[in-house]
């Protein structure tokens, strides 16, 4: 099949773009310039902002299938920046797919954007935490929402990957989170309760190649076997990174240092569940346990 990958040159398109060739594939980058996309084979060009733009660009490639893995969690203006990703930039995207006759809409979403009730794993059908007391991420939450709907809408698939690790991402040695714990300036806060889903990028990865070959729509966790809590995971990571065990501090202040979100994550995230892409998609990670391979750079 002909398949046009939107957010190719990622930590996530990284993993993706071979799995896809070594099936037969033929892959198309979609890439912000003609630099940047050296070393990922075809390529076209466009802003994702850019709805002309995107619609020339995904009809040049004349794909079957687009892939939508766009986000700016890089970018300084991250969170909205990725929400305009995911709202306008799906829209962009599908409305081009549609102009293009594309017959599948495969689109990335996030498996930790529940709301923190109900029991410690939560599966797809949970309640999303669009009335987050945090503004920046309730509107996180509510594109992500609006991505979702826009992708189902379409008869698309939406894949909700956990938290990435691996090479590239923030828990590698060379990461954000992953060079401060093994420097020991992460900071716990004492009541570490949250879960954190973590997935390999190379099992999310599998899981969109699926995704792309099959016929199924609905949304689906793609996520480890172990939601773990982050009085497991961080210290655990910590050592296996060569840091000495993190310090722990209250709450409140835990809430002032490190931001809304990441306290949120570490003290009261629910977990993700996979069963629905095991039993649906055949999917399950080959890096069953959560810190397999977090210390490769
Ligand atoms: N990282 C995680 O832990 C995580 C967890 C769950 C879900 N996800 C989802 O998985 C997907 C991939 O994540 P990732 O970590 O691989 O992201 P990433 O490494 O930040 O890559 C993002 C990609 O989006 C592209 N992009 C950003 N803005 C663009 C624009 N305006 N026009 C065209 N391309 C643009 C980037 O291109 P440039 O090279 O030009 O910047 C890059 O290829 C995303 O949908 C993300 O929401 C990620």
């Amino acid at each position: 099949m002909r398949i046009l990958v939107a957010g190719a040159t990622g930590v996530l398109g990284r993993a993706l773009l071979p799995l896809l060739a070594g099936r037969g594939h033929h892959v198309t980058a979609l890439v912000r310039s003609p630099g940047s996309g050296s070393g990922l084979g075809d390529v076209v060009v466009a802003d994702a902002l850019d709805r002309d733009g995107v619609v020339a660009a995904v009809r040049a490639a004349a794909p079957d299938v687009v892939v939508h893995q766009l986000s700016a969690l890089r970018s300084p203006s991250a969170f909205e920046e990725t929400a305009r990703l995911r709202m306008e930039g799906t829209e962009h995207l599908l409305a081009a797919a549609h102009a293009a006759g594309v017959r599948r809409f495969v689109a990335q979403s996030i498996a930790f954007a529940t709301a923190p009730e109900g029991p410690a794993v939560l599966d797809e059908d949970a309640r999303l935490y669009s009335d987050a007391p945090d503004e920046g991420w309730a509107r996180t939450v509510r594109a992500v929402a609006t991505l979702e709907e826009l992708t189902l809408g379409a008869g698309g698939i939406v894949l909700r990957c956990g938290t990435l690790s691996g090479p590239g991402t923030q828990y590698a040695p060379d990461g954000a989170v992953g060079g401060a714990l093994a420097k020991g300036r992460f900071r716990l806060p004492d009541a570490a309760t949250g879960r954190t889903s973590f997935v390999h990028a190379a099992d999310a990865a599998h899981a969109t190649v699926l995704a792309v070959e099959s016929e199924v729509t609905g949304r689906f966790n793609i996520t480890g076997d172990e939601p773990v809590t982050a009085a497991e995971w961080v210290p655990r990571l910590a050592r296996l990174l060569g840091g000495p065990p993190p310090r722990t501090i209250p709450q409140d202040l835990a809430r002032r240092l490190l931001g809304w979100f990441p306290s949120y994550q570490l003290t009261a995230l629910r977990g993700a569940s996979n069963e629905r892409a095991r039993q649906v998609l055949g999917w399950k990670p080959h890096y069953a346990r959560w810190d397999t391979g977090m210390a490769r750079p």
